[in-house]
């Protein structure tokens, strides 16, 4: 059963149609990423998929599961058991220490305080942040955003959702994020999206997908090249 299934997801936003019969597929351990220019839908295809935006049509499964779409109680628990997510900056607590920052998020996921501090440490050391007791405005901008992906990891989620994780990011720092989450798939026995519009991020995705007037095209699909009918990916 895959991770994440999208299926025929139409979407309206004002009088605009976003999203039209938008299908995606992604298995544990994958990562997939999605290119488009700003203001193709990339965001709000997230918004659906965190179950923040009802789409006109369609469904989004996680793990085979229903996304209930509302600000219910319910649904906001879904999310924060099945969603891990890293936005472009951070958002991180910028007064408190990479260890805090995370284990909060483990509280919020209702983890003993114990287990989150344990975690949250073992997290950021596999991930490359020595735990030092300093806020975290005092990390370069790379290591905010590792710091960013233990905090979406510490609740083991099946899914982790990036939005542009690198658009704040220098060409070095975004190198290192980049290596950085390939490898989150298979270490921590997830599945990975990416939504990007920087084509050197979505070069290291196992499979790439392009938004382009609302429609979501495979790599090849829309490069029109012959391995298009073997299904496999750019
Ligand atoms: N609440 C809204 N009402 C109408 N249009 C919106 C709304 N939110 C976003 N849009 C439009 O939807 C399009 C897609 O936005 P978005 O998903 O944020 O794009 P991206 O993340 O790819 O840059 C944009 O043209 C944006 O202006
Ligand atoms: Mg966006």
């Amino acid at each position: 059963m895959p991770v994440l299934s999208i299926e025929g997801l139409t979407v309206r936003l004002g009088k605009r149609e976003i999203l039209t019969d938008v299908a995606l597929s992604v298995e544990a351990g994958s990562f997939v990423a999605i290119v488009g220019s700003s203001g193709s839908g990339k965001s709000t295809l997230f918004n659906v998929v965190l179950g923040l935006t009802k789409p006109r049509r369609g469904s989004v499964s996680i793990r085979g599961g229903k996304v209930r779409h509302g600000l219910s109680r319910s649904s906001a628990k879904q999310r924060s058991e099945s969603i891990g997510v890293v936005f472009q900056a951070g958002h991180l607590l910028p007064e408190l220490d990479p260890v805090e920052n995370v284990v909060l998020a483990g509280l919020l996921g209702g983890l003993p305080a114990d287990v989150a501090h344990e975690r949250a440490k073992t997290l950021l050391a596999s991930l490359g942040i020595e735990s030092q007791a300093r806020s975290v405005a005092e990390f370069s901008g790379g290591e905010q955003q590792r710091i960013a992906v233990a905090r979406a990891l510490i609740n083991r989620p099946p899914l982790l959702i990036a939005d542009e994780p690198t658009g704040s990011l220098d060409p070095a720092n975004r190198d290192n994020v980049v290596a950085m989450l390939r490898q989150v798939p298979r270490d921590y026995d997830c599945a990975l999206v990416v939504v990007t519009h920087d084509p050197e991020v979505a070069a290291q995705a196992d499979q790439r997908y392009i938004l382009e007037r609302g429609h979501l095209l495979r790599g090849e699909d829309c490069l029109g090249t012959p391995s298009a009918s073997s299904g496999a990916a750019v």
